[in-house]
C-alpha cells in the first residue's frame, strides 16, 4: 500500500522534475517505479564522456531535483549535506581512535577554527538580473578540463574510514572526472587505484623519504599509474603535536595501517632485508594484550596471506623500517633539483603559506603551489589557509597555479577560494567522512553535492563561469 502511494505521488511528480533529472545515478527502488522509469527512458540525454557526464549530472537544479524526486519514494540522502552533521554522523560511525586521527589538529586546535573563520570572514556579494540561464563550473588546469575547480586532498590511511579505503575514492572520483591525489600513506597500492580509474585524473603525494632511491621508485611508479602530477608536501617533515592522539596514545602506521605505498615498493621492500634504522625512542618492551593485538594488525596489513605473514617477520620489519626512513627533516630547496631531473610530470609543493616561498617555488621551476596548513594539524596557531592566499596570489602573479586547502566544507567556500585567487581546492576530512558512511556512494554524493551547491552560488551570485568570479564578489575583501 505504501509502496503504491509513493508510486502514484512519484507518478504525478514525474513530469515537472524529468527534465530536470537527467541521467543521474538513480538509485534502483527508483528507477523502477514504471512512471519515472519511462520517463527518463524517454528524456536521459546520453552523456559521451566524464566531463560531459558530469556537467549533466553537477547541475545544482538536476541534483535538487534527484534528491526531492528520491524523498517522494521514501529515499533521503545516503550523507547529510549539512558539513556539521555530516561530522557529528561520521563521528558515531567511527572508532574513537579514527574519528580522533581524523577530526583532529595540532595542540588546542586552533588553526582548524583558523581555517573556518577565514571563510566565515568573506561574504559574497551577489549581482542580480543577468541572465544565469546557461552556466558551466568546469575549469582548466594542466591542460585538462575538471568537472568543477575541486580536486581530492591526498588523505592518508584510509582504511580507518573504511574497509574500501582509496579504491573506493578512485572507483567515485572517476566516476566523475574530479582528481584524486594518492597519498604517500595510502592504504592502497597506487596501481590498484589507478587500474579502477580509466583515464581520469589522478596525481600522486609524496613524502620525502631518507632514502632518495625510495624517492625515485615512488615518482617512477607514479608516471607508470599515468599521474598528471607530483604533489611534494612539505609541512610535515615530522609529525605535528597532536593532542587527540597523543591523548589516546594512537598511531595507525605503528599497527601497519597507511603504509601501503611502501609495502608494495620494490626498494622498500628490499631495505626489509636489512636492519632497520634504530628508533627515536626505546621502551621496555612487554607481551600484552595490546601488544599481541597490534601485532594481529600489522600482520593482517601486510601484503599476503595472513598465515605465512604471521610466521615471517616482514609485517613488523615494514613498520620500523617505515618509521626509520619516514621523512626528512634537512630537505632544502636544492634538493628539488633531484626531482625536477628525475621527472617531466608537474611537480607542485604543498604547504606553502608565505609569498616569500611561493616566489622561490616559481625560481625553483616548480609548475603549481598548494596553499595549505594540512588541515590544522601540523601547528597550533597557524595563519588560515585562505588568509595566506591573496598574498601568495599576488606575489605569484598568475606564473603557476595556485590551489588551496584548510576549512573547504561546501561550494560556496569553494567560490570563495576562487575569488581569492585560487585556480582550485582541495577537498579534505569532508570526504573521509562520507567515505565513512557511505563508502564509494557516499563520496559520490558529496562530490555531486559540492558541485551542485558550487553551481547554484556561481548562478545566484549572478555569474556563469568560474573565470568570471573575483574578488569583486566578495565583501570583506572590498572593505
Ligand atoms: C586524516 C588525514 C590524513 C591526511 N593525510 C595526508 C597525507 O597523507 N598527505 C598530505 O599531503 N596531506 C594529508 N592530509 C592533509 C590534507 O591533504 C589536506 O591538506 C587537509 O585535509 C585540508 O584540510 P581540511 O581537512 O580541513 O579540508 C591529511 C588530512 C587528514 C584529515
Amino acid at each position: 500500500m505504501q509502496a503504491l502511494g509513493q508510486h502514484l505521488a512519484a507518478r504525478r511528480l514525474v513530469p515537472p522534475l524529468v527534465g530536470l533529472v537527467g541521467d543521474l545515478a538513480l538509485d534502483q527502488q527508483l528507477r523502477e517505479l514504471p512512471a519515472l522509469r519511462f520517463a527518463l527512458e524517454r528524456h536521459t540525454p546520453r552523456p559521451c564522456n566524464p566531463v560531459a557526464r558530469t556537467r549533466i549530472a553537477s547541475g545544482a537544479v538536476q541534483r535538487q531535483a534527484e534528491v526531492y524526486a528520491r524523498g517522494v519514494a521514501g529515499t533521503k540522502p545516503l550523507i547529510p549535506t549539512d558539513p556539521r552533521r555530516l561530522e557529528d554522523a561520521a563521528r558515531a560511525r567511527l572508532t574513537p581512535e579514527a574519528y580522533a586521527y581524523v577530526a583532529g589538529g595540532a595542540g588546542s586546535e586552533t588553526t582548524i577554527d583558523a581555517n573556518r573563520a577565514a571563510f566565515e570572514r568573506q561574504r559574497i556579494v551577489p549581482r542580480v538580473l543577468r541572465d544565469v540561464s546557461a552556466r558551466t563550473t568546469s575549469v582548466e588546469l594542466f591542460g585538462r578540463m575538471l568537472p568543477a575547480p575541486i580536486l581530492m586532498a591526498p588523505v592518508g590511511v584510509l582504511e580507518l574510514a573504511h574497509r574500501d579505503a582509496d579504491l573506493a575514492v578512485a572507483r567515485a572520483t572517476a566516476a566523475l572526472g574530479v582528481p584524486m591525489i594518492f597519498s604517500n600513506q595510502a592504504s592502497v597500492p597506487m596501481e590498484t587505484c589507478a587500474a579502477a580509474m580509466g583515464s581520469s585524473p589522478r596525481w600522486f603525494q609524496l613524502y620525502w623519504s631518507k632514502n632518495n632511491d625510495l624517492v625515485a621508485s615512488f615518482v617512477r611508479r607514479a608516471e607508470a599509474c599515468g599521474c598528471d602530477a607530483i604533489v611534494v608536501t612539505l609541512d610535515t617533515t615530522m609529525l605535528g603535536w597532536r593532542t587527540r592522539d597523543l591523548d589516546l596514545a594512537y598511531l595507525p602506521f605503528l599497527r601497519g595501517k597507511g603504509i601501503a605505498q611502501y609495502t608494495s615498493d620494490p626498494v622498500f621492500r628490499a631495505m626489509l632485508a636489512g636492519e632497520p634504522p634504530a628508533p627515536a625512542a626505546t621502551v621496555k618492551r612487554r607481551v600484552t594484550l595490546h601488544s599481541l593485538s597490534a601485532l594481529l594488525q600489522m600482520t593482517r596489513a601486510y601484503p599476503g596471506g595472513f598465515v605465512a605473514n604471521l610466521r615471517s617477520k616482514a609485517p613488523l620489519g615494514a613498520v620500523q623500517h617505515f618509521v626509520g626512513t619516514y621523512s626528512r627533516t634537512n630537505l632544502t630547496w636544492e634538493d628539488l633539483r633531484f626531482l625536477r631531473e628525475r621527472t617531466k610530470l608537474k611537480i607542485l609543493l604543498k604547504g606553502i603559506l608565505h609569498p616569500d616561498d611561493a616566489r622561490r617555488a616559481v625560481d625553483h621551476g616548480m609548475d603549481g603551489v598548494i596553499v595549505s596548513n594540512h588541515g590544522g594539524r601540523q601547528i597550533d596557531g597557524e595563519i588560515a589557509s585562505l588568509d595566506a592566499l591573496p598574498a601568495i596570489v599576488a606575489e605569484v602573479q598568475g606564473r603557476i597555479p595556485v590551489l588551496l586547502d584548510g576549512g573547504v566544507r561546501g561550494g560556496a567556500d569553494v567560490f570563495k577560494a576562487v575569488a581569492l585567487g585560487a585556480h582550485a581546492v582541495l577537498v579534505g576530512r569532508p570526504y573521509v567522512y562520507a567515505l565513512a558512511l557511505a563508502g564509494e556512494d557516499g563520496i559520490r554524493e558529496l562530490l555531486r553535492n559540492f558541485i551542485a551547491e558550487f553551481d547554484l552560488t556561481l548562478g545566484l551570485a549572478g555569474l556563469r563561469d568560474p573565470r568570471e568570479i573575483t574578488t569583486e564578489a566578495l565583501a570583506a575583501a572590498r572593505s
